[in-house]
């Protein structure tokens, strides 16, 4: 084998990678999720297109406040696959989230998607922390009219620094996102993560590990 052969081989083997690493392109004009079918494919089966309609393509209800009466005072009302089939192969979807004063929505990470968010009412303290071994926190109070990204996998928080609700709107570059609740995923997972190993990694009492289970 040539060089120049190894070379053009591994730059187009490269640029597989980056095609792969995230949501194919689709292959059609549309491909709305039939959630009744099995068929197991990367995203959902397609409905057959001429029993498609435009309800497929459209959701109401974003107007409607979430009710944010939880621990955490926040409420996100989802729009991906699961709510508007017509968004299945198309990389994209978004969220309604509403915050009661002091409200967070928090830390957590989306396994497959940015998000980019915008302040609709009121003002919101967002952040997001790079990886090992920087974690370093980026901050900043947000405006209405205000729009801040959130890499991809990233963690990443909100909190109303307001006296007033606030509301957000946000999109993420996948048809279904993920969510990742860092206190849910490692203190309420089923079966719980045994304590003795919460214990030495957050370098915390047994009884504090316990409490945080039994929370989650
Ligand atoms: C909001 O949620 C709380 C707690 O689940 C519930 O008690 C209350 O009735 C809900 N409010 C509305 C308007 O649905
Ligand atoms: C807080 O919000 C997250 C994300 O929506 C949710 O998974 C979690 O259950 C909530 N926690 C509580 C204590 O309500």
């Amino acid at each position: 084998m040539s060089t120049r052969f190894l070379l053009l081989s591994t730059i187009a083997h490269c640029i597989i990678c980056a095609v792969f690493a995230f949501e194919p392109s689709p292959l059609q004009d549309f491909c709305i999720a039939d959630s009744t079918s099995s068929t197991r494919v990367n995203g959902q089966a397609c409905k057959s297109p001429s029993s498609v309609g435009a309800a497929d393509f459209s959701f109401s209800g974003l107007h409607i406040p979430g009710n944010t009466s939880n621990p955490n005072g926040s409420r996100v009302s989802p729009v991906n696959v699961a709510q508007l089939h017509r968004l299945n192969t198309l990389s994209i979807s978004m969220v309604r989230i509403d915050y009661a004063p002091w409200g967070i929505n928090p830390p957590h990470t989306h396994p497959r998607a940015t998000e980019i968010l915008t302040v609709i009412e009121g003002s919101l303290q967002v952040g997001f922390v790079t990886s090992n071994p920087e974690n370093r926190l980026i901050m900043k109070t947000l405006q209405k009219g205000d729009v801040f990204v959130f890499p991809i996998r990233l963690i990443h928080f909100q909190r109303n620094v307001g006296t007033k609700n606030a509301v957000a709107i946000a999109a993420l570059s996948s048809q279904n996102p993920g969510v990742i609740t860092i206190a849910n995923a490692v203190f309420g997972s089923k079966p719980d993560i045994s304590s003795d190993i919460l214990t030495k990694a957050f370098q915390i009492e047994p009884s504090l590990v316990h409490n945080l289970q039994a929370k989650f």
